[in-house]
């Protein structure tokens, strides 16, 4: 076999103007507005979307923080460390508003929503509210009641132009019981209509483009199952250590961190049955029961030591700011899951995420079995690669499938060929950071891309015995991988009984 072809793909027919729902007055409130997620996503994403044409006429935000800033302040400071372009920032400053508070306070949430209405008495139109938390997760509960008892977050029904939807950002509990409490306390609170539950990965292009790549094509529905498919392997790699989320992350650990909602969410769009119509309760509902058919059967954790990555010396996790000295948080972990189901009878899904591996990269692999019988003369331990589709999530999004071909010439010489499909050179520079499409969709009312509570709870039962058990048992000689490799070698031993190795490229 010689190396293998790249064959470019391309789009014939390029879209029309994306379809929107129209969306009403709006105003989004900001909890934990000073913190990090507003510079870094919340306002970012807003200026693409005003830039885009996307954000309501009649839209304000209302930051709500402990640091001591009146508007202008927060303006400015939104400016300056998001790096705002000047042509769109004029046009957002103004709708900008910002309340100093501290949420534990009696009364706080009354004057959130003392504020919220004198702000929209001023615009005089029926409106609709989006409460972001931007805040730890240890706040939720009660700024959940806080906010419904206030009247600030009041119960609405779907058709209702004075929506009020609520935004929660994962982690969505830290257990099977805790999440099943925060879900009893939202629900208390509001319809569950009005929950948000995100995963930021759900935005992503290449992973809405999985449900339109299976359901719109038919060519892949009678091969997506076990008479076809050997195993899939899900990805995501980090190059990134832990940065300045140490306090956080010591709680969580990778499985918490990535697997109980990320990783999950890829498995559930790739294995889901096909829904019956592309409506947000038809797509949650195959999600949930492909969820509650999956279980782990094999795990493998890690935690980085000192290594180099992209040329560079880089700590261990323990040597990490605020990370303990012995610290038994894993860093990486790779998981061996079965979804008991008809398709999916004994067909692996490996997943696997780490920080501090060679590069950053999240893709889903589907490998097909590899031909029953093979009449080509090979030489002496030559093999034929078996065919694998791969969609990128991260980076440079896209799809590849590797299939084999003769080379030219005399004699039969087989050769694999990669046919690539890349959504930037396909359509362009016009891509949309996940939070854009998910407040968007929000702001529409459209739940799809969000989280249901029986798929959190359903994600959470599969991922909890093993948390439990590794929180019960001491971790083998952390740290077991050097920062820059791809993780712990017992991992391979996980994936080799299957007779796959992993895609590390
Ligand atoms: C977050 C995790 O949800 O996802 C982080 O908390 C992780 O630890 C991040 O780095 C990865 O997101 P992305 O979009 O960069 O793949």
């Amino acid at each position: 076999m010689s190396d293998t072809i790249t064959l470019p793909m391309q789009v014939d027919r390029l879209p029309g103007a994306p379809t929107h729902r129209p969306i009403g007055p709006c105003t989004l409130v900001i909890l934990g507005a000073s913190g990090d997620l507003t510079r870094r996503k919340l306002i970012p994403a807003l200026l693409h979307l005003l830039g885009d044409g996307l954000l309501p006429d009649d839209f304000m935000v209302l930051g709500v923080g402990r640091k001591q800033l009146d508007d202008a302040g927060f303006r400015e400071e939104q400016r300056v460390a998001t790096g705002a372009d000047p042509k769109l920032w004029p046009r957002l400053a103004p709708q900008l508003f910002y309340l100093t508070l501290e949420l534990d306070v009696p009364d706080s949430f009354a004057l959130i929503a003392e504020r919220l209405e004198a702000l929209e008495a001023e615009r005089g139109a029926e409106r609709g509210r989006l409460f972001y938390l931007a805040l730890p997760p240890s706040v939720y509960p009660e700024t959940i009641e806080g906010l419904a008892r206030s009247g600030a977050l009041p119960r609405r029904t779907q058709s209702d132009p004075r929506w009020a939807r609520i935004i929660i950002e994962k982690p969505f509990g830290s257990s099977l019981a805790t999440a099943m409490e925060l879900n009893r306390v939202a629900r208390a609170a509001v319809a569950e209509h009005q929950i948000f539950r995100i995963d930021h990965y759900l935005g992503k292009e290449t992973v809405q483009n999985l449900l339109v790549f299976r359901f719109a094509n038919a060519i892949f529905e009678p091969v997506w199952n076990r008479h076809h498919i050997h195993h899939v392997q899900i990805t995501a790699s980090e190059a990134i250590g832990v940065e300045h989320r140490a306090r956080y992350y010591e709680e969580a650990g990778v499985v918490r961190d990535m697997f109980q909602n990320h990783l999950l969410s890829l498995l559930s769009l790739t294995a889901m049955e096909p829904p019956a119509r592309f409506q947000s309760e038809a797509v949650r509902d195959e999600k949930a029961k492909v969820l509650n058919a999956t279980r782990v059967d094999g795990a493998v954790r890690g935690q980085y030591g000192p290594g180099v990555v992209a040329g560079e010396q880089v700590p261990g996790y323990r040597e990490e700011e605020e990370v303990a000295n012995g610290s038994p948080t894993p860093t990486y972990a790779a998981m061996r899951c079965l979804i008991d189901n008809w398709r999916w009878q004994d067909v692996p899904f490996f997943l696997r995420s780490g920080k501090r591996l060679p590069q950053r990269l999240t893709e889903i692999a589907v490998q097909f079995h590899s031909p029953p019988h093979l009449m080509f003369p090979l030489e002496k331990g030559e093999r034929i690669a078996a065919n694998v589709l791969v969609f990128r999530v991260q980076p440079d999004e896209g799809l590849s499938l590797c299939f084999e071909l003769k080379v030219p010439g005399s004699g039969m010489r087989i050769s694999s060929a990669r046919m690539e499909f890349s959504y930037q050179e396909a359509f362009g520079s016009g891509e949309h950071d996940a939070y854009e499409t998910l407040l968007l969709d929000c702001m529409a009312g459209e739940s799809m891309l969000f989280l249901r509570n029986d798929s959190t709870e359903a994600a959470w039962r599969i991922v909890d015995p093993v948390i439990e058990q590794w929180e019960r048992e001491p971790p083998p000689g952390f740290p077991n991988y050097a920062a820059g490799s791809w993780g712990p070698a017992e991992a391979d031993g996980l994936i080799t009984a299957a007779g796959a190795s992993w895609r590390n490229s």
